[in-house]
């Protein structure tokens, strides 16, 4: 099959990490018989360094007119990039937002799974993490605390913030049938995370949430609140199959998911609408700290790209070869720094790729 993909190299470790999943794409399409075609978007830093906003229309249209888009990561250094001197609204995480509000990409799945070859690298006590785990975090992507009205204005004489946390019915409705949906091709068990003692918004979402498990008989639900699921998550991860979460708990829950798998480094995800689209990212940032210096780990972005396959392309052998290519790496002992321990090869981010690659 043919397929156009679009490319956001972004900002930091952005350009080196997406190469290497292009890299790894194309060996994939040589194996299998397959063409994709690709097209290079701008986004964050990157597109402000061009035309002075982060996002364009363009851009947005352009991403419409490809069958998926993957992407490296994007941002600066707060302290010292230009970017955030603009305002807010100009900044490069505001492309961000406004591109997975434009395409309508309400639906992010973040995967957290521990390897066992990783398991030396995972911070939990070795009798949790012995257990193993293997997680999706489906997280709410256009709506909450994230697009809800916000100002900041002096009260009586006293600045004042306000942002809004607001979901309707339908938002929820829409998310909580993808974690069901997808918790049936799993383990058939969703924990709805909230704080449900607390806000109004949560009260809805249980609701809204135990209508849907009605259509889903063979799923599992519980419900558990934000606070004690971030305990959870270090105390007994092996617990969870699907998290269901709203768009700020899920920012919050899928870095700490990531991190007891030993590195942020190693987490996939994608966003989607209703469509076969999809925006496929890692889950990390851009560390611009170790950008251009060939020390990224890529396997996040070409995890992602897998992704892609399975979810946008339809392509299940495919992204199976890529995922198990990536663990045959791992066996075989090579290591980006980020994951190295002792007795383990150091490799480079262009070498991780190749090695990745040879093994399709
Ligand atoms: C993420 C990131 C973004 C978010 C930032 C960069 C705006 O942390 O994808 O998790 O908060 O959603
Ligand atoms: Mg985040």
């Amino acid at each position: 099959m043919n397929g156009k993909i679009g490319l956001i190299f972004g900002d930091g470790i952005g350009p080196e990490i997406v190469r290497e999943a292009k890299k790894v794409l194309d060996r994939t399409a040589e194996k299998f018989g397959h063409r994709f075609d690709y097209k290079e978007l701008l986004l964050g830093g990157a597109s402000i360094d061009v035309h002075g906003v982060p996002l364009t229309k363009e851009t947005v249209e352009e991403a419409k007119a490809c069958d998926a888009v993957l992407m490296g990561s994007i941002g600066g250094d707060a302290k010292t990039s230009p970017w955030y001197q603009l305002e807010p609204s100009k900044r490069p995480e505001a492309g961000l937002l406004g591109i997975r509000k434009a395409l309508n990409l309400f639906a992010n799945l973040r995967p957290a799974y521990l390897y066992e070859e990783l398991r030396s690298s995972c911070p939990l006590r070795e009798d949790i993490s012995r257990a193993g785990f293997d997680l999706l975090i489906m997280r709410e992507l256009t709506g909450g605390l994230y697009f809800g009205a916000r100002k900041t204005e002096e009260v009586d004489g006293v600045m004042t913030a306000v942002d809004t946390l607001s979901y309707n019915e339908l938002e929820i409705r829409r998310i909580a049938k993808r974690a069901f949906d997808v918790a049936q091709k799993r383990r058939g068990k969703v924990c709805s995370v909230d704080k449900a003692n607390v806000l109004d918004s949560s009260r809805l979402w249980r609701k809204v949430v135990e209508e849907v498990a009605k259509d889903y008989p063979d799923v599992e639900l519980s419900h558990m609140y934000v606070d004690n699921c971030a305990m959870q998550l270090v105390m007994n991860p092996a617990q969870f199959d699907v998290i269901l979460t709203e768009n700020m708990f899920g920012d919050i829950l899928s870095d700490e998911a990531s991190m007891v798998t030993g590195s942020i480094g190693m987490l996939s995800s994608a966003s989607l609408n209703d469509t076969r689209f999809g925006l496929y990212e890692p889950s990390h940032g851009s560390a611009p700290d170790i950008a251009g210096q060939n020390k990224a780990n890529p396997i996040a972005t070409i995890l992602s790209a897998a992704m892609m396959l399975r979810y946008t392309f339809d392509l299940d052998q495919e992204a199976e070869a890529i995922e198990g290519a990536v663990r045959q790496v791992l066996k075989d002992g090579y290591r980006t720094g980020d994951i190295m321990t002792e007795g383990c090869t150091y490799t480079g981010t262009v070498q991780m790729g190749d090695l990745i690659a040879e093994r399709i």
